[in-house]
């Protein structure tokens, strides 16, 4: 009944390479479609000349072709609206709508759901413009660090911790006067600092049931030892090592579960996979933020480990059948290392021939995902900011890592960047 569906999956990062990759496994072989898709996703499927914000020309796209399911991956389609559009249209989504994905594109509403619900977060208090004095006046009472977030979507780019209150002044000053993150901007969140390490977990939830993935750490920060810039992740591991089975069960029970239950509640049922970013806390784990959609990197790792066939998830998913599914894992680690542009985040040139890949991909634990790459003069060249991932599966953590920067010692383009320190802390973390 499954079988040769055709599937259209939108964006074009290593995200969408890797579920692509998870999903050209199944044994219901569906026919694979991406907008606007990467050189990997090229090797998977059919690339669309659709960019992923042009939910239109998405939806005329699926009437057309008769897509039998939509696979709705970045944040940017979400806040747009595309499930409610594609519903409306009574096609088959996989996705939140845009009311339950603003848990993600306000940070304003998410900080305000989670002190409405009693979840466990940090102290903050939200301005709008016409509040920016107020904001000053709360900085002056504030302990320092003090950390000031856009409320909405800013690249990654929107959280600036500020070590001074003279600091903070100038960050509100840039985000709600000078908008130097545009609309995103024009409502902000000021909080407290939380300190411990910082992990990701996921569940993917049908609005009524859900299942929780093992937990996984990004690494946000360019530059070794977590200094320097923030970018949109540069490695994950899975599961991080120092959270154990009781950690996860007080995180699914404290925080995954009625955040499920009160977006329901709260008449706005949450479908797709909901992405909590924690702080381990000495009081315990903390949210600094909700996504809503799949991390990316985390997703790389997350596709290596999980053991049932992704196109039957996503179907049950949609079916609302997920509390029929058993939903299983490799008991392995995984990790990935984004090898990035030289200059990421901040500006890069793109067109550097990469050479490397194949003799990458010799051993069979190595998969390699592509974020910015495309094809120019039939040469394999860079196209972004972080140009792709190489992800490998071991007995132990420390086992994938080493194959993984084996790997990576076979890849080259001009200005190739990478952190050599990906999961070194967690492996020396105790809580
Ligand atoms: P976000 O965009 O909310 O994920 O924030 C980006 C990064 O800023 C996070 O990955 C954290 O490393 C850091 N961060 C955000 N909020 C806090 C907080 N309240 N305390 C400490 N670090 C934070
Ligand atoms: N890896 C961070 C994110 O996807 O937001």
């Amino acid at each position: 009944m499954l079988q040769n569906k055709k599937v259209l999956i939108i964006g074009s990062g290593g995200r969408e390479h890797a579920v692509g990759w998870k999903l050209d496994q199944s044994l219901h072989r569906p026919t694979l479609y991406f907008a606007p898709g990467n050189a990997g996703t090229k090797e998977l499927g059919t690339n669309l000349e659709i960019k992923a914000t042009d939910i239109i020309a998405l939806l005329e796209f699926a009437k057309k072709e008769n897509i039998y399911m939509t696979l709705a991956l970045p944040d940017d389609p979400l806040a747009l609206g595309i499930v409610d559009l594609f519903r409306k249209n009574n096609l088959r989504i996989w996705g939140p709508t845009k009311e339950a994905s603003k848990l993600e594109w306000s940070k304003a509403f998410a900080k305000d759901f989670m002190h409405r619900h009693n979840l466990p977060t940090s102290q903050f208090r939200t301005f709008t413009e016409e509040q920016y004095n107020d904001a000053l006046s709360y900085i002056d009472t504030h302990t320092t660090p003090v950390v000031v977030k856009a409320s909405g979507l800013a690249l990654g780019k929107g959280v600036l911790i500020c070590l001074t209150r003279e600091e903070a002044k100038i960050a509100v000053e840039n985000i709600l006067i000078k908008k130097i993150f545009g609309d995103g901007g024009s409502e902000i969140v000021i909080e407290e600092f939380l300190l411990g390490p910082e992990i990701s977990t996921h569940a993917i939830s049908d609005g009524v049931s859900s299942k929780v993935f093992p937990s996984s750490q990004d690494h946000k920060k360019i530059g070794i030892g977590d200094t320097g810039l923030n970018t949109g992740g540069m490695g994950t591991i899975a599961p991080v090592p120092f959270v154990d089975e009781n950690l996860m069960t007080e995180i699914k029970n404290k925080i995954i579960l009625p955040t499920l239950v009160n977006m329901e509640h709260d008449g706005i049922p949450f479908e797709g996979i909901l992405y909590p970013g924690l702080i381990i806390t000495s009081e315990g784990p903390k949210i600094i933020e909700f996504n809503s959609r799949f991390g990316d990197p985390e997703v790389q790792t997350y596709m290596r480990l999980l053991d049932v066939d992704i196109f039957e998830l996503f179907d049950a998913c949609i079916e609302k059948e997920l509390y029929k599914f058993e939903i299983k894992w490799k008991n392995l680690f995984a990790c990935n290392i984004v090898l990035a542009s030289g200059g990421y985040p901040n500006a890069y040139e793109k067109g550097k021939v990469i050479s490397g890949i194949e003799e990458a991909q010799s051993d069979p634990d190595i998969v390699i995902f592509h974020a910015g790459t495309t094809i120019k003069d039939g040469n394999l060249v860079t196209n972004g900011g972080r140009v792709m991932g190489v992800s490998a599966t071991g007995i132990t953590l420390q086992e994938a890592l080493d194959k993984a920067y084996k790997a990576i010692q076979k890849i080259y383009y001009e200005g190739i960047y990478y952190r050599d320190d990906i999961g070194k802390r967690a492996l020396h973390t105790k809580l």
